[in-house]
Parts: C-alpha cells; structure tokens; sequence
C-alpha cells in the first residue's frame, strides 16, 4: 500500500498495468487511495478467455472505474495472421504475435505516462526473483522520457496476495479455480499442476528462463539502464 501510495503522490501520469487477474488488488488497493479515480488499463489482444473479458467488467461496476482497454493495430495483426495464421507462436515462440498484440499497444499507452505499476511478484517464477518495488523502466524509457515502474506486489506471495482477496471481499477470475493461478491470452495459457510452479502454464512450450513477453522484458534480457531523472 505504502508503495502504491507514495507513487500516486509523486507523479499524475501515472497508471495501473491491469491483466485481468489476481492483480486485482492492485486496483483494490488504488480505490482505496484515490476512490473512483484510479487510472487503470488493459491490453486486449484480441485473444483473451471469455471469463477475463467478463471478470474486466466486473472489477469495472465493481470499483465505479474507468478501465481503458488498448487493442492492437488491427492492420499489423491482420498482416501477421494473413502471413503466418493464427497459431504461429506454437510453431516459432510467441515473442512475435506477444509484439504486436501486446508491447506495440503497451508502448503507444506508455508514451503518454511518466510512470507505470504492474501486478509483477518475486515468487511468479525465475525470471522475477530479483524484482525490486520501484525501478527504472529500462525497456520502455526513451533518451527524452525515463519512465518509472513500480511494482508494489514484489514482496507478496502469492498466499499474500490470496489472503488480501479473502479478507478484502475482492473479486477475482473465475479461471483461478480452474488451475490457473497465472492468466494470459487462452492460448498461451493452461491449468498447471500441484508441482508446478506458478507460470508453467505460460508458454508451456517454451523454457521457463524465457517466459517474458516483453512487456517485462527488462527481467530477461539486460538493457543499457537509462539514468533517472525525477
Ligand atoms: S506477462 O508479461 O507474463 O503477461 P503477467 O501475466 O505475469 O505478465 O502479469 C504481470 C503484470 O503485467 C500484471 O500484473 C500487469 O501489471 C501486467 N500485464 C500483463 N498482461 C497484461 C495485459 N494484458 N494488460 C495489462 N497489463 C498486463
Ligand atoms: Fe499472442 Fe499468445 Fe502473446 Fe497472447 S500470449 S499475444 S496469443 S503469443
């Protein structure tokens, strides 16, 4: 909370990165802040499960809040679909339909902040075991703009994050009691089991070391940091 707080009061272009999943608190947490004036969008990419699209309006009547929902460049995806059909990311790694459904929309969003706050935790697998709560958007900042993202779930586990749920009365997506504790796109996403770890039904294809859409691709791959200028 002291995060999410101290975020809200240094920057007014600030938003919440809203996947349509248990970082829902996050959006609980800022309506406890900032009441119904809690800035908050999601990327659609077109690809969603229905339950998420539902879940994004519930949390929608639920907090009295405007979500923005992104989509894609309907021509760069139409382009890649024409090209490639529907499934391509089975075939050869989902980083490139992840980078027009997904990262395009998420920059065009980002060029207009000054700050952003993901849902992202330590324990969501290996790619995030040395996340800190506030950093330097290395991915994202531009020589012009250096772009702060906070992630004020880094220390919580994933019992945190259930607890506060329980305790808060949050809605939540009804796929997590399908056995999926990490949502993403339907087709990219699967039930995991009782040994798995939290992301494995993520790109299940691919290796866990890479499980990074590009959204959060400053975990994986190591970017030239940009000097903080706040
Ligand atoms: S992902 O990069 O692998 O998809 P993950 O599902 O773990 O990420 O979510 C981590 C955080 O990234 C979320 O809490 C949210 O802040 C952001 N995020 C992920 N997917 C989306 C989305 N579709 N729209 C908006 N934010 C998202
Ligand atoms: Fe495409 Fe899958 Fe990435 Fe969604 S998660 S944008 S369907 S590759």
């Amino acid at each position: 909370m002291k995060v999410l707080e101290d975020a809200f009061a240094r920057f007014d272009r600030i938003a919440i990165s809203f996947s349509g999943a248990e970082d829902v608190v996050l959006i609980d947490m800022a309506s406890s802040i900032l009441g119904k004036d809690v800035p908050v969008f999601t990327l659609d990419t077109g690809r969603l499960h229905p339950e998420t699209y539902r879940f994004i309006e519930t949390v929608r009547e639920r907090y009295g809040i405007a979500v923005e929902v992104r989509f894609p460049d309907a021509t760069a995806v139409g382009e890649l679909v024409r090209h490639k059909g529907l499934f391509s990311f089975y075939r050869d790694g989902h980083q490139e339909c992840c980078a027009v459904r997904k990262i395009q929309p998420l920059r065009e969003k980002l060029a207009g902040l000054h700050a952003w706050v993901t849902g992202q935790r330590r324990d969501q697998g290996v790619t995030r075991t040395a996340l800190p709560t506030e950093q330097v958007d290395t991915a994202f900042s531009t020589p012009e703009r250096t772009l702060v993202k906070f992630n004020p779930l880094a220390e919580w586990t994933r019992a945190d994050v259930w607890s506060y749920i329980h305790e808060h009365d949050v809605p939540y997506n009804p796929l997590h009691d399908q056995g999926m504790p990490s949502i993403g796109c339907q087709p990219c996403t699967r039930a995991i089991g009782p040994n798995d770890s939290e992301r494995d039904g993520r790109w299940w294809w691919e290796n866990a070391d890479h499980k990074e859409c590009g959204l959060h691709s400053q975990n994986v791959i190591p970017v030239k940091p940009v000097t903080a200028d706040l």
